[in-house]
């Protein structure tokens, strides 16, 4: 099992994960226009923390790093179907903050979270409560009424993971 963080770099093997990853969101996130998923899949903002068994996509989180800001915005999340709640998703997620803050140096994480998901992401430590300065997010992230924001600020020295 590998967890790699990509963005569209041209070459090809990432972008063969990146459309499997894709086809993922398309079908988990079935009231997310697909065009609109393709389109922050591929762009060269976003970058797409996966999941990889057999070097097939098991899963990813699509965001997109302000990093004068030092903050990430998670834009999508999801597991495939016949592989959820068995771990994946939380290993994900601890991976992409041990990379957010190493790599990325982020300090919070925010989303909108879809309603049914909002479990999912208390339980990886996301608050509805937002502490992080409005002044260092206002205008890099639109409103969006198909969700609930959440954040997540990243500790500075946690090991996520082994
Ligand atoms: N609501 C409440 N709790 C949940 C949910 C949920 N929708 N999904 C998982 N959990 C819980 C699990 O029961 C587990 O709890 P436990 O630690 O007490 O056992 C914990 O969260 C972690 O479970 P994992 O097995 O690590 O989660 P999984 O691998 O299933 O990944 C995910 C979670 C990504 C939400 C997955 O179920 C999925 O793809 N769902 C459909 C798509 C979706 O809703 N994505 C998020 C949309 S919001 C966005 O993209 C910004």
């Amino acid at each position: 099992l590998r967890f790699l963080c990509y963005a569209n770099d041209g070459i090809d093997q990432h972008m063969i994960w990146l459309i499997g990853l894709k086809n993922i969101f398309a079908r988990q996130l079935p009231n997310m226009p697909k065009e609109y998923i393709v389109r922050l899949v591929m762009d060269r903002s976003h970058k797409s923390m996966m999941v990889i068994r057999h070097n097939n996509v098991v899963g990813g989180i699509t965001y997109r790093p302000y990093t004068s800001q030092k903050f990430g915005e998670i834009a999508f999340c999801a597991i495939t179907g016949d592989e959820q709640v068995k771990g994946y998703g939380t290993r994900l997620m601890n991976h992409l903050k041990q990379h957010a803050r190493d790599v990325d140096g982020l300090t919070h994480f925010l989303t909108y979270a879809d309603n049914n998901a909002v479990g999912y992401f208390i339980k990886q430590g996301f608050t509805k409560e937002i502490t992080f300065e409005k002044e260092r997010w206002h205008g890099y992230i639109k409103d969006y009424d198909g969700g609930i924001l959440m954040e997540y600020k990243i500790d500075p020295k946690l090991p996520y993971t082994d």
